[in-house]
C-alpha cells in the first residue's frame, strides 16, 4: 500500500475473535431480513436499483436504467423528479389508503443552551415552501448555485430543501471553515446568493457565522443576496450584533412574513444536479463534488431504509454537522425520505459537561444513534460515569462512520452505549459515493469489532492490489467495479481531475476511493485509512497540500511539509515541518502564530497539532520532499529506505530536533 502507515493494531484486528450476530427477534422484524438480498441484488444490479428507485416518487418515468459510458454514468435516463417532493410532499399528501405523515414530527431540534423546537412534516413543508418562494423572489432559478453557511439550526434544512425545491444547486459550507476557504469555495461554484446566520452556538460561545461571510464576501463579486436567520429569533436577545448591508443582506424572517405558502417544484430531470459538497483531495484545491436528483435520492433512500433498519416510529440521530456529506445524507435526505423523525442537536458533546448526548437520547427517546470513532474515542476517555447514569434504553441500532473503528472503540460503544443489545453499523463511505458502500445489515450481518464487513447490496465492491488484480484474502485498495446510482457525476468545472483522480488507476470502468483496505478469510472489508496525502482529523478529511499552502502564505516561511500522526482521539493529528525565510527565528510565539494562521486561513479543524522548524526538508534527488519519512519521524519509526534521499543529514537532524520538542 505504499504510502500509508498501517495502524499499529492491524494483527490485532485481524486476529480478532469476537462475533457478533444480529440479536435475537432482530432479523425477523428488520426490513433486510434473509442472505437472499446479496444474490438478488447481485444476479441484476440495475433491476434492483430501479426497484429501489421505484419507491420514490417520480413525475416521468425513465427510459433506461443505466447509461454507462465510463467512467460517466446515467442513471435513471429521462425521469423526473424532485428531490423536496420526496422527503416531503409525498408525506404530507399521500393518498387516503397510505399513511400520511403530515403531523408526524419531521425535525426534533434542541440547541446548544437548551431551546428547542419540533417541525413537524407538515411544518416543514411549509417552511421550505416559503422559502422557495424567497429564493425565487430573489431571483434565484433552476441551476443556480446557492450557499449555505449556517449552524445546526432547522433552518438548515429548509434551505437545502428549499433550493432543491427550485431546481438551485446547493453548496453547503460547514460553519467551522474559514472566511477564505468560504470565498474560495463560492468563486469556485459562482455563487449567486448566500444563505447564513448571525451566529450559532458551540460550547458556550457565539460563533459569528455572519461576519464571517462579510470577510469572505470582500474577495468574491458573483454574490448578488445574503440571507440571514436570525439564531434567536423570538427567543430572546442576540448575543452579538452583526452588520446588515442594505440592499445586499436580508434578514430571514422579514423574507418569510411575506412569502406565499405553496410554492410549485421544478420537475428535474434524475440527472440534474442536485448540490456541490466541497471535500479534500491532494492538491491544494478543494475538489467541488457533484450530486445529480435521482441517483442520489435512490442511494440515500435505500441506505436509510436498510442500514438503520429505519421504522415508523424511529428517532434517528445522525450526529453529523450539514456541512459534511453525512448531514446531506443522513440528516436530510435519506431520513426525510423515508419519511423519518429526525433529532437534530446544534452544539457540542461536552457542554455544558459531558454527559450532553446521553441525556439528549434519553430526553427524545433516540432510538438510532450514529456518529464518529473520534467522538466514542473522547466518550471513552471522559469515563463511563457519565454515560452509566443515563438512561439509554431506547437505542437499538448504532452506527458509525468517518473513519477506521478500532476494535477497543467498537467494544466500548457496544457495550457502554448499546448495553451489548444493540447491533453496530461501520459504514465506510465517502463524499464522492453519496451514500453508504460497505456495511452490516444489522438483521442479517454478523459483525466483527472494527470490520465494516460487507457492501450493501448493489455495489461491487473488491480489494485490488497496485496491477487491478482481485485479493481475495489479504492486504490492498478498495475498489469499486460497476457503477451505483449515488455516484459523483463529475467534479465542478474540472472533469480531468475527476476521470484522472478517479477513474485512473486501473482504467475507466473502476473507480478508486483512496483507501487501504484488508479482507479476511470471510470476505469482510477491514478499512485501513487513507493511501494518499489526505488526512483524517477527527473524521474530517483535509489535504496535506492545503495545510501546506496555508503556512507558506505566511511572511515567515518558506517551505513546509505536513504530514499525519496517529492520534488516540482524533485518529490523526496534523505535524508540520516547516523551514523559515533567512534571517527568521524559529519561536514558541512564532509557532502559535503559525498555528493561527493555518486556522484563519482553513478553519479550527485545519490547526497543526504541533510544529517543527528545520534548516532543510529531506528531498529525493529530484527535489520531491519525502512525506513519508516525515511520517515515520513524526510516528517515532525507524526510517525506512533513505538512499534516494539528497542529504540524509537533514533526516538525522530533523529527527533529534522531533524527538526532543516530543521530550520537552
Ligand atoms: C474514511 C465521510 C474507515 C475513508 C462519509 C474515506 C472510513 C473518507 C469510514 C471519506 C469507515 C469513512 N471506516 N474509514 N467506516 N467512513 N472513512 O468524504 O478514508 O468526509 O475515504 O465522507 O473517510 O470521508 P468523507
Amino acid at each position: 500500500m505504499g504510502k500509508t502507515a498501517e495502524p499499529q493494531n492491524i494483527s490485532v484486528l485481524l486476529d480478532e475473535k469476537r462475533r457478533f450476530p444480529p440479536p435475537k427477534g432482530f432479523q425477523k422484524s428488520a426490513w433486510a431480513n434473509d442472505q437472499s438480498v446479496y444474490a438478488e441484488a447481485a444476479k441484476d444490479p440495475e433491476a434492483y436499483w430501479a426497484r429501489w428507485a421505484s419507491e420514490l416518487t417520480w413525475t416521468k418515468p425513465w427510459k433506461k436504467v443505466l447509461e454507462w459510458k465510463p467512467p460517466f454514468a446515467k442513471w435513471f435516463v429521462g425521469g423526473k423528479l424532485n428531490a423536496s417532493v420526496n422527503c416531503l410532499d409525498r408525506h404530507v399528501y399521500a393518498s387516503e389508503s397510505d399513511y400520511s405523515r403530515r403531523n408526524k414530527a419531521a425535525i426534533i431540534w434542541e440547541g446548544e443552551p437548551g431551546d428547542t423546537r419540533v417541525m413537524t412534516y407538515w411544518d416543514l413543508y411549509r417552511g421550505v415552501n416559503k422559502f422557495a418562494n424567497v429564493l425565487r423572489k430573489l431571483k434565484i432559478k433552476k441551476g443556480d448555485r446557492v450557499a449555505i453557511y449556517m449552524p445546526m439550526v432547522p433552518e438548515a434544512a429548509i434551505a437545502c430543501l428549499a433550493s432543491a425545491r427550485i431546481g438551485a444547486v446547493h453548496n453547503v459550507v460547514f460553519g467551522g471553515f474559514s472566511a477564505e476557504s468560504l470565498s474560495d469555495r463560492i468563486n469556485d461554484s459562482k455563487v449567486k446568493l448566500v444563505i447564513t446566520a448571525d451566529f450559532g452556538w458551540r460550547r458556550g460561545k457565539p460563533i459569528a457565522l455572519k461576519q464571517a461571510v462579510d470577510d469572505a464576501l470582500k474577495s468574491t463579486d458573483c454574490v448578488e443576496n445574503v440571507v440571514v436567520v436570525e439564531r434567536n429569533h423570538g427567543r430572546g436577545e442576540s448575543p452579538i450584533q452583526c452588520h446588515i448591508e442594505e440592499g445586499r443582506d436580508h434578514w430571514w424572517h422579514r423574507l418569510m412574513d411575506d412569502a406565499e405558502a405553496y410554492a410549485e417544484p421544478e420537475e428535474m430531470d434524475a440527472e440534474d444536479m442536485l448540490f456541490i459538497l466541497y471535500t479534500s483531495g491532494t492538491t491544494g484545491k478543494p475538489k467541488g463534488i457533484v450530486h445529480t436528483t435521482g441517483g442520489y435520492m435512490t442511494g440515500v433512500y435505500a441506505t436509510t431504509k436498510w442500514v438503520f433498519d429505519m421504522k415508523e416510529d424511529d428517532v434517528f440521530w445522525c450526529t453529523a454537522d450539514i456541512g459534511w456529506v453525512t448531514g446531506h445524507s443522513y440528516v436530510i435526505y435519506g431520513p426525510l425520505a423515508n419519511g423519518s423523525t429526525v433529532f437534530m442537536y446544534e452544539g457540542a458533546p461536552d457542554w455544558p459537561e459531558k454527559n450532553r448526548f446521553w441525556k439528549l437520547i434519553e430526553k427524545y427517546g433516540i432510538t438510532i444513534f450514529y456518529t464518529a470513532p473520534t467522538a466514542i474515542r473522547a466518550f471513552m476517555k471522559w469515563g463511563t460515569e457519565w454515560v452509566d447514569k443515563a438512561d439509554l434504553s431506547s437505542l437499538r441500532l448504532l452506527g458509525s462512520v468517518g473513519e477506521p473503528i478500532n476494535s477497543e472503540a467498537w467494544m466500548w460503544y457496544h457495550n457502554h452505549i448499546g448495553k451489548g443489545k444493540c447491533p453496530i453499523v461501520d459504514t465506510w463511505w465517502q463524499t464522492e459515493t453519496g451514500a453508504i458502500m460497505v456495511t452490516p445489515l444489522a438483521g442479517i450481518t454478523t459483525t466483527k469489532p472494527g470490520s465494516a464487513t460487507r457492501a450493501f447490496p448493489g455495489i461491487s465492491a473488491e480489494v485490488l492490489n497496485e496491477k487491478g488484480e482481485v485479493v481475495k484474502e489479504g492486504g490492498g485498495y478498495i475498489a469499486i467495479t460497476k457503477p451505483w446510482p449515488s455516484m459523483l457525476r463529475t467534479i465542478y468545472g474540472d472533469e480531468q481531475r475527476y476521470i484522472d483522480t478517479y477513474w485512473s488507476k486501473w482504467g475507466k470502468g473502476t473507480y478508486f476511493p483512496g483507501d487501504g483496505v484488508r479482507r479476511d478469510k470471510d470476505g469482510y472489508f477491514w478499512f485501513m485509512g487513507r493511501v494518499d496525502d489526505v488526512m483524517n482529523v477527527a473524521g474530517h478529511r483535509i489535504g496535506t497540500m492545503e495545510v501546506e499552502s496555508a503556512l507558506v502564505d505566511h511572511k515567515s516561511v518558506a517551505e513546509a511539509a505536513v504530514v499525519a500522526k496517529t492520534h488516540e482521539i482524533k485518529g490523526q493529528a496534523i505535524y508540520a515541518f516547516v523551514t523559515l525565510k533567512h534571517g527568521i527565528e524559529g519561536t514558541a510565539s512564532l509557532i502559535d502564530e503559525l498555528k493561527k494562521h493555518v486556522a484563519t486561513k482553513i478553519g479550527a479543524i485545519a490547526r497543526p497539532e504541533d510544529i517543527v522548524f528545520s534548516a532543510d526538508l529531506p528531498k529525493t534527488r529530484s527535489g520531491k520532499i519525502m512525506r513519508r519519512l516525515l511520517r515515520d519521524i513524526a510516528e517515532g519509526k525507524a526510517l525506512g529506505d533513505t538512499t534516494t534521499l539528497a542529504d540524509p543529514a537533514v533526516v538525522e537532524n530533523l529527527r533529534k530536533q522531533y524527538e526532543s520538542l516530543e521530550g520537552s
